[in-house]
């Protein structure tokens, strides 16, 4: 397989590394900024011959690159987050150009299966009504958004699951809790790349389901899977397609 990298930054580079630890070729890299890059813009020329692009580039960007990538016929692996309300769009550009995209806001596998284990708890949990839950999520000082984009996720997901709950409370606590409130909270120091929490507590014990990364590989290696993945199809999938696909059939990619 092929792939075209669109924006040569952080995440870019990162997907540049596991291409190159696989048998996947990278047909070139585009970035109107970053000097490395071998094009800077996305045309009939840059892309070239490449399967799928993979763009990590900024919220901006995300709709007009995945017009001109699906004009050109090719399938777009949409790592940039921060778009979803244009998400219609996306839908109808993809489907009209008949190609194929795959998109997610953590394309982290151990993260997706992270999702699946913290529903399976809570509603484990909702048969046994002295546990209580609650989230908590660290990341390092340089972080902008808070909570983070995977903590909101893990909150839905709560939230969906929870007989015991009815809203999420992600600011600062200065008063007793509701009972039914779920209590998410963020904290913000160091260099911590990314930890959530979910707890499940007890007067007799505690169950702490916790996903640590450890750097921006597991993104990385998620979206090449991705791209892996959404070569050759056709339609508009979210990385929860991916995830049912290969869960369901036990199949190993
Ligand atoms: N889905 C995930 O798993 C995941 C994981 C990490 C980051 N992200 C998201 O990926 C995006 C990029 O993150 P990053 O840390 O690599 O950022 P970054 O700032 O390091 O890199 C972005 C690059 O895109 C380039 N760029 C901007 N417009 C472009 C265009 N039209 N065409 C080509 N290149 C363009 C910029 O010049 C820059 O080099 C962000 O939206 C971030 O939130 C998603």
């Amino acid at each position: 397989m092929k792939i075209a990298i669109i924006g040569y930054g952080k995440m870019g580079r990162e997907v540049e590394n596991i291409a190159r630890e696989t048998e996947i070729e990278i047909a070139s890299r585009i970035d109107p900024v970053a000097e490395e890059a071998d094009f800077k813009e996305i045309s009939k020329e840059s892309i070239g011959d490449a399967d799928v692009c993979i763009d990590f580039t900024q919220p901006e960007t995300a709709i007009p690159n995945l017009e001109k990538i699906s004009e050109l016929g090719k399938n777009t692996v949409i790592g940039t987050t921060g778009w979803y309300e244009q998400e219609k769009k996306a839908r109808k550009i993809v489907e009209k150009a008949g190609t194929g995209c795959i998109y997610a806001s953590n394309f982290s596998i151990g993260v997706n299966l992270f999702f699946r284990m913290v529903k399976e708890g809570a509603r484990l949990l909702n048969c046994f009504p002295e546990y209580d839950c609650f989230a908590v999520e660290q990341h390092h000082k340089r972080k902008k958004d808070s909570p983070s984009g995977t903590a909101k996720s893990i909150g839905d997901i709560l939230l969906k699951e929870l007989d015991s709950k009815d809203k999420i409370e992600t600011g600062r606590l200065d008063r007793q809790i509701d009972e039914r409130e779920l209590h998410l909270a963020s904290v913000r120091g160091g260099h911590v790349p990314g930890t959530h929490s979910v707890f499940f507590d007890s007067e007799a014990d505690t169950i702490e389901l916790k996903h640590t990364a450890r750097n921006r590989k597991g993104f990385a290696t998620g979206a090449v899977k991705a791209a892996e993945w959404i070569k050759g199809k056709k339609g508009f999938f979210s990385i929860d397609d991916m995830m049912k696909e290969i869960l369901d059939k036990g199949a190993k990619i």
